[in-house]
């Protein structure tokens, strides 16, 4: 695990977009997993702005999202897909055919959760996984409890998770109760993953995750055992640990 502590959100950022710009000139057709909420949004910032300046070449990229809300499509502007066209998808030369999102609109989730898992597989797996974290240590989706042998799958949102999300919506009604998400399986057979953390209400999970025991209560804690973990993170995401 290499640890990176950044003075800000600008400089997490920057050092973020920073290594995933590597892994695009070192494999111009790299897959990246890509994930949501309001840690990754500086970091496709810099991107975009690198992309603009000529510094970076999407067309052979491929990007699989780790998560989507059930229940809502493509053009709410809530959803991860919204989310993704705007704030990268929608500036660089990204080609859309090689952009994966679980369709929040399937009803069947066996089928849904089958297709996505072959979309990871027939693109050879992931080589750099973008991950934030949530507040109770949920990684894309996957709430405590969650088995870490899963692979894609429905999940119900805890309520700590609607109750954090619920910053994006007009009510906390509306926010989606169901998700999609890549299983804890699936992050784990990435063959390097980015963790970002800004804040202080990610001190304490970021603290358990990775110096607290193993176990499903805290998802994140099975980085532990991945062998390529870059964490990027602020002062204060940092505080609670000696790192
Ligand atoms: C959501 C997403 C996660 C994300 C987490 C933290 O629940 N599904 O992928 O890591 O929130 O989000 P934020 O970066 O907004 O704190």
């Amino acid at each position: 695990m290499r640890v990176y502590k950044a003075v800000d959100y600008n400089d997490l950022s920057r050092k973020a977009a920073n290594i995933i710009s590597a892994q695009i000139i070192m494999k111009p057709d790299a897959v990246l997993g890509m994930a949501t909420g309001s840690s990754p949004i500086g970091t496709y910032k810099q991107l975009v702005e690198w992309y603009k300046k000529g510094d970076l070449d999407f067309s052979e990229i491929k990007t699989i999202n780790l998560d989507e809300y059930m229940g809502i499509g493509p053009e709410n502007e809530q959803s991860y897909h919204f989310y993704m066209r705007t704030n990268l998808f929608d500036h660089v030369n990204i080609k859309p055919e090689n952009t994966f999102i679980p369709d929040g609109l399937e009803e069947d989730g066996e089928k849904e959760c089958a297709r996505y898992d072959e979309v990871i597989n027939s693109c050879g797996g992931i080589d750099l996984q973008l991950l934030g974290i949530g507040g109770n240590g949920h990684i894309g989706f996957n709430e405590p409890g969650t088995s870490f042998g899963k692979t894609t799958h429905q999940v119900a949102l805890s309520e700590s998770t609607i109750e954090a999300n619920s910053r994006f919506f007009s009510s906390i009604d509306e926010v989606p109760k169901y998700a999609y998400s890549m299983g804890i399986k699936n992050i784990m057979q990435a063959k390097n993953i980015l963790l970002i953390a800004s804040g202080i209400n990610k001190a304490e999970a970021l603290q358990k995750a990775f110096f607290g025991p193993i176990t499903p209560a805290v998802p994140a804690s099975i980085l532990q055992l991945h062998n390529n973990v870059t964490i990027v993170a602020d002062e204060d995401a940092l505080s609670a640990a000696k790192w």
